[in-house]
């Protein structure tokens, strides 16, 4: 009913805009003022955490995503090596797995089959699992270790919104977490980020706040036949994240690169008038990438490429390059997925809608698979 939308049209319009909510929601309690992690429900002891030699991430679709972000983030603060696989490919090749090894699988309905599998394996194996899902008391929860609930709040649109930013605050806290325990030599740099992340809320707003240029110029691209989408670093994850959408909400072609394969191959594409999405890296610490990042625009629409650039707000570098230009607030670097994906999303949403999509439940989609 109407009531339940909350007065949008689609639960999704509502799930979009509920999205500072459910980040607070998931830091609620979690974060002290003074930036100590309390994470006791994890139930997995600090001499575990330290006793750990290897992570790997398995899980499905979005919160694949979310834990291809995580790596970047888990490798560079705790410095542990950190795999990522979909949960279908892992469990069939005999991955090397053993008692110091850490499994996190991501699971917004805590009951997709194939990372379910996934788990059950791995504790075969002696592994440790922590699950990070969103529905209380779910199966993967309850086969798992240990748990790190989201707070996302129920999700009834089909493609995940608010779960998968709150999935990559999880990620960031159990990243934290891992570091704070193991005492590592970044005290000052994780104390910055908690500070960070705790104000992640306030700067997803101003996004959804200014997003409104996003849908005018989805509606103008409905007849498009394919969109592309480039990133580097934790900017690549995301713009895996907005083709997904693209193909689940839109029905339209869509394909994520890492910006630095472009010229070995992807390039070809570019033709007149095909739209390119690009995230730009912050300009903060690996500013080098940024740079690269702004040659490859040049790059695309020197070729006729129509360039839709989601940047830091006051990068003027990019905007002699950009058809149109998508502002996010400048954050860290790592952080940076949490407010350039709140764009992609509004896209794909948009575009869909404009072509008459029902935008809840996408066809062919189900909302958790239950099935191998
Ligand atoms: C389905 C949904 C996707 C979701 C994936 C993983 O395919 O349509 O939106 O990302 O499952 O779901 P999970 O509940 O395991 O996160």
């Amino acid at each position: 009913s109407a009531a339940e939308k909350g007065g949008y049209d689609y639960f999704m319009l509502k799930e979009i805009a509920e999205q500072p909510r459910a980040i607070a929601d998931t830091l609620l309690g979690r974060v002290a003022v003074d930036g100590t992690l309390t994470l006791d429900e994890m139930r997995l002891a600090p001499e575990e955490l330290r006793q750990i030699s290897k992570i790997v991430i398995v899980a499905c679709g979005s919160s694949y995503h979310a834990g291809l972000i995580a790596k970047y983030a888990i490798e560079h603060w705790c410095r542990i090596p950190c795999e990522v696989e979909v949960a279908s490919e892992f469990r069939y090749r005999d991955p090397i797995l053993d008692p110091q090894t850490l499994v996190i699988a991501i699971s917004q309905s805590g009951e997709s089959m194939d990372t379910l599998m996934a788990v059950r394996y791995a504790r075969e194996q002696q592994s440790r699992v922590l699950a990070i899902c969103n529905v209380n008391g779910s199966t993967i929860p309850r086969e798992s270790d240990g748990v790190l609930y989201t707070h996302a709040g129920p999700e009834v649109g089909v493609a995940a919104t608010k779960t998968f930013l709150t999935q990559l605050v999880a990620c960031y806290l159990v990243g934290l977490y891992l570091a704070q325990v193991r005492g590592l030599k970044f005290g000052d740099e994780i104390n910055a980020i908690i500070g960070q992340l705790a104000r992640m809320p306030e700067q997803v707003e101003k996004v959804l706040n200014t997003v409104q240029p996003v849908r005018d110029l989805a509606r103008s691209l409905a007849e498009a036949k394919t969109v592309l989408f480039l990133g580097r670093h934790v900017g690549y994850p995301v713009a895996m994240e907005g083709a997904l959408k693209l193909k689940e909400l839109a029905y339209m072609h869509a394909e994520a690169f890492a910006a630095g394969e472009l010229k070995h191959g992807p390039i070809a594409l570019i033709e007149d008038g095909l739209p390119v999405v690009v995230v730009v890296p912050s300009r903060e610490g690996r500013s080098v990438l940024h740079d690269k990042i702004v040659s490859n625009i040049q790059e695309i629409r020197a070729r006729g490429a129509r360039t839709i650039v989601i940047a830091e707000e006051g990068d003027e570098s990019v905007r002699p390059y950009s058809d149109t230009l998508i502002e996010i607030p400048a954050v860290p670097t790592l952080l940076q997925p949490l407010v350039a994906t709140v764009p992609l999303q509004v896209f794909a949403c948009e575009l869909a809608l404009a072509k008459g999509n029902d935008v809840d439940q996408p066809r062919n989609l189900a909302k958790s698979v239950t099935v191998e």
